[in-house]
């Protein structure tokens, strides 16, 4: 067993590369243990959880509610729980932000862990510790930042993600190939094909690479006020695509990707030529590099995101494929990236 730590000012997280039966014979006899889950994992694998106490909530973003987050407060309160509990979240990034935000509010705090279920979830939701929702069409309005004392790894269940769900994951890998890890980037031009055919060997060091070089920025920066932008890589344009045209997460941050590679070559950080290096992963893995959404209505989506004021906007740009920066552009300078992508 492989275990990962993760040290931040909040507290720290074992990240342990196991098998998810395992764990759940590890937990069965400690008092008051409640999973969440969402009614998809739950269909596939609640054969082998259903004898512990569960709250099951719907599947996919639209769990991300206050509603959710209440009926978890509901369920901790009518089965007594407290602070000597501990609720597992096991599912994606959904379930994970749900039960985390629940977990670290309720009481002002109980012990929580997860188990993911998705790429997504594994190499970027669970870690990091940012926990939350949706808040009147605006993502993850409302939340903490918190660390779950665990995050128990399973490969085997990437064995039966619908491929569009690991594709949308592999993004976030290729994500911090581009701006943290030059050596997972060439890895992942190397090996995609094993990668997305599920070969152990290379999902492994994928995953546990991405899941290390996040480990290390978080290390540095829980709050998200420098080290920890950089993963923001793509997300300035790939959420209001997202937003706006409702492609699945790691599609939307891909087509974000080219827009912000592309304005880090307009700005003269980044070579052309990497550029069409990152383009030519992201269509290899099979997620899309442009959209046919309208680039006025992206631009809209941005100018209302959470994280804009002013004029200005930080972004995370590579100045070469393995190192990012964080520069401050004006907002005008996104249009041009937009259209790049855009209609
Ligand atoms: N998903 C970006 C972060 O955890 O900061």
């Amino acid at each position: 067993m492989n275990v990962m730590k993760l040290q931040a000012k909040s507290g720290s997280t074992k990240v342990i590369f196991s098998d998810f039966e395992r764990f759940l014979s590890t937990i069965r006899g400690r008092a008051k243990v409640l999973l969440v889950t969402d009614e998809n994992v739950l269909w596939i694998y609640g054969d082998k959880m259903n004898d512990l106490d569960m709250i099951v909530i719907e599947a996919g973003e639209s769990a991300k509610t206050l509603r959710s987050v209440e009926r978890i407060y509901e369920y901790l309160l009518e089965y007594s729980v407290d602070r000597s509990s501990m609720i597992v979240g096991v599912g994606g990034g959904a379930v994970s932000d749900v039960t985390g935000f629940a977990a670290s509010t309720f009481m002002r705090g109980i012990p929580f862990g997860f188990a993911p279920t998705t790429l997504l979830a594994q190499v970027d939701a669970s870690i990091g510790g940012k926990n939350g929702v949706n808040f009147r069409g605006f993502k993850n309005m409302i939340g903490t930042v918190r660390q779950p004392e665990f995050c128990l790894i399973d490969f085997s269940f990437l064995k039966t993600l619908p491929s569009d769900q690991l594709m949308s994951g592999m993004a976030e890998v290729i994500k911090c190939g581009v701006i943290l890890n030059n050596k997972l980037f060439e890895y992942l031009e190397e090996n995609h094909s094993p990668i997305l055919s599920l070969d152990d060997q290379s999902l492994a060091y994928a995953v546990s690479e991405t899941i290390s070089a996040k480990i290390s920025v978080v290390g540095k920066d829980e709050t998200d006020n420098g080290e920890r932008m950089k993963l923001n890589f793509g997300h300035t344009v790939g959420h209001a695509i997202e937003k706006v045209s409702g492609l699945p997460h790691g599609h939307s941050i891909a087509i974000g990707m080219v827009a912000e590679s592309r304005l880090a070559a307009r700005k003269g950080f980044l070579p052309i030529a990497e550029v069409l290096r990152i383009e030519e992963l992201l269509k290899a893995i099979g997620l899309p590099t442009r959209s046919g959404t309208s680039s006025t209505d992206v631009l809209e989506a941005i100018s209302k995101d959470k994280k804009s004021s002013g004029d200005s906007i930080n972004i995370a740009l590579p100045e070469k494929i393995g190192n990012g920066i964080i520069y401050k552009i004006k907002k005008q300078e996104l249009k041009y990236a937009v259209q790049e992508v855009c209609k």
